[in-house]
């Protein structure tokens, strides 16, 4: 939702402002701009609709000169996508610029005040408003900037990231966050500002993540000083992060979602490194160890997650209550936050998001915090804003995830979540030791067998090439199997628009059933479980109606392969651990219709990766 990025230092600060863009383009890509102080104090600022290198193409022989600089590449929340509603946003003097990730909700009340006041507004955005109201109270005020962005940010209500460049003062920004991320890098004698490390550790891996209502004021001479909206000095930590630069580009695949595709044996590896010890048949969640009593005296789990990472929730209710025998509740965070749920120091959330930044599951985290429940969070941005909101968790350690389709943070989290029920069914003696070792011995093999399937890339890309021009999909599963059916839907219609439903197979004749004809394609997973001889009946009803079955199924299967039009044949697994395995062959079969339709698969419309407003 928004990219910032910011520079000052000696370097010249454009082509790290576009760089950086360019690595934060997920996070939006509807418009994009750059305001650059040069040398003779002129605040030059520069926006294009569209991409950053429309930007970049907009700016041709443009005075792009100078050693500070902000950047902005918009998702837009208030305001169509276009020139005017791009960041920077002038104040009405233009002494200052202003960049700005998330909602500034009261902004209808401020612009008519405002307005009042005379002053007049060049597009309809929220942050312009806020810009605006910076300006007013300093002249109105006749205080700094820092005293005025403090007041203004008081009288705001919303999510902000800004960063402000002020004309009168050329060798300083002024930056501060609430709800919406905010990390300061720091060099030699220069400082870097972006939504996320991605753009910085190039640069440095010395950063401080700011929190809410914290301003950096990061001068040229002065060096760096964080305060909070009352003026209170913050002492923050330097952290180092371990990013490196060849998990943020494409290593030879034509998109980042294929990449990362490709990427999830070694992610997985990656994801279980120092937690399952095959040997000693062991798994080991340090966090679970800390925290043992607390997560043993739970009465009830309660998963809050949005999109993918709600899928992934829906698979880890199935693994705790099997293995742990505790009632486990799946919530979408949107609408637990404003639930008014029954809540109480008994009940352990956990809270899944691959981006650790999701404004609707951080809310829902705050408001079970508030009631006392115990936090345990399941992210994969280290650092980010859910990973610090929680009493403790675990990483999924799968690397930057770039494409806008969550695959491999999807795998990530279902890992962690079966490491997770693995090691408290075990602490809680209600998984059998047997089931344990087998389960741990077979989750050890999923790279492994991640890596066959990988194999049947070219097959599922000629076997997608009929159905891009179906208008409608059904995806069917049981157990667990149900979740990644709906999983399997929204990657599909996410990214090739056609669309797309998930349903637990057997609802299917309560209603659905209806769709079937011969133009309806329908992905059944159908692999041999408990639930098989079920779900080839499914199966035969979806025939007799002439519908097109695509079936994923388990290596061998004959019978299935009699009924169905086209199979997909996955090595066989455990139950419980089949979504790591199935799940592949629908995230390439997506991405190969999306790609034949010719979408841009990485950066589907109207979608951003992160999703830091409500
Ligand atoms: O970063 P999060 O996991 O919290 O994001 C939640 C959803 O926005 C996300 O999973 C979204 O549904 C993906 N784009 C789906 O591919």
């Amino acid at each position: 939702m928004c990219g910032i990025v910011g520079y000052i230092g000696p370097q010249q600060a454009y082509p790290i402002l576009i760089k950086g863009l360019k690595r934060l383009e997920y996070r939006g890509y509807d418009s994009a701009g750059v305001a650059l102080m040069n040398d003779n104090q002129i605040l030059n600022v520069y926006k294009a609709k569209g991409k950053v290198s429309d930007l970049e193409s907009s700016i041709e022989k443009k005075d792009i000169s100078g050693t500070i600089g902000i950047a902005h590449t918009r998702w837009a929340t208030h305001g169509e996508p276009c020139q005017a509603n791009a960041h920077p946003h002038y104040s009405s003097s233009e002494n200052l610029a202003l960049i700005h990730n998330g909602i500034i909700e009261n902004y209808a009340v401020l612009k008519e005040k405002l307005q009042k006041n005379g002053y007049v507004f060049q597009s309809t955005t929220d942050t312009e408003v806020l810009v605006q109201l910076i300006e007013y109270i300093r002249v109105s005020h006749e205080i700094d900037l820092l005293s005025a962005v403090q007041l203004a940010l008081r009288t705001v209500v919303g999510a902000y990231a800004i960063a402000i460049l002020d004309r009168n003062n050329p060798d300083e920004i002024i930056a501060a966050r609430k709800s919406s991320p905010l990390v300061v890098g720091v060099g030699d004698n220069e400082f870097f500002l972006a939504s996320d490390a991605t753009p910085i550790v190039e640069y440095t891996n010395k950063v401080i993540y700011l929190d809410d209502e914290e301003i950096a004021v990061i001068n040229r001479n002065t060096g760096l000083k964080i305060v909070n909206l009352k003026n209170v000095e913050v002492d923050h930590a330097i952290q180092t992060v371990s990013l490196n630069l060849g998990q943020l580009e494409k290593n030879g695949f034509p998109h980042f979602m294929l990449k990362e595709i490709f990427d999830q044996p070694s992610c997985i590896m990656d994801c279980m490194r120092g937690r399952i010890n095959v040997e000693a048949n062991n798994v080991v969640l340090s966090a679970v160890i800390d925290h043992s009593e607390r997560l043993l005296a739970a009465k009830r789990f309660i998963i809050v997650a949005c999109g993918t990472s709600w899928h992934a929730a829906l698979i880890g209710k199935n693994l705790l209550e099997s293995f742990c025998r505790i009632p486990v509740e799946v919530e979408y965070a949107s609408e637990f936050r404003y639930r008014d749920p029954i809540l109480s120091a008994d009940d352990v959330v956990i809270a899944i998001s691959q981006s650790g930044e999701t404004a609707d599951t951080l809310a829902a985290i705050e408001l079970a915090r508030s009631k006392g429940a115990f936090i345990y969070g399941i992210c994969n941005v280290v650092g980010s804003s859910i990973a610090r909101a929680t009493h403790t968790g675990s990483y999924i350690h799968v690397g930057p995830e770039i494409g806008v389709a969550s695959t491999k943070a999807f795998t990530g989290q279902v890992t962690v979540l079966t490491m997770l029920a693995l090691t408290l069914g075990r602490l809680k003696k209600t998984l059998s030791e047997e089931r344990y070792l087998e389960t741990v011995k077979e989750l050890a093999s999923i790279p492994e067998k991640m890596k066959h399937v990988l194999e049947l890339n070219e097959k599922v890309k000629e076997l997608s090439k009929p159905f891009t021009y179906a208008h409608n999909f059904i995806y069917l599963g049981r157990g667990y199997s149900y979740p990644v059916a709906l999983e399997g839907a929204l990657k599909l219609k996410e990214i090739s628009y056609i669309h797309a439903e998930g349903y637990p197979a057997a609802e299917m004749k309560h209603g659905p059933i209806a769709l079937i004809d011969a133009e309806m394609p329908v992905v059944v997973i159908a692999t041999k479980n408990g639930m098989y001889e079920k779900v080839l009946s499914n199966i035969q009803e979806i025939k007799a109606r002439q519908g097109k079955v695509i079936a994923l199924v388990t290596e061998g299967d004959e019978i299935i392969a009699n009924v169905a039009d086209l199979c997909i044949e996955l090595p066989k697994t455990l139950e419980c651990l089949e979504p790591l395995i199935t799940s592949l062959p629908l995230q390439l079969l997506a991405y190969h219709i999306a790609v034949c339709k010719g979408k841009n698969v990485d950066q589907p419309r109207n979608l951003a990766k992160s999703v830091t407003v409500e």
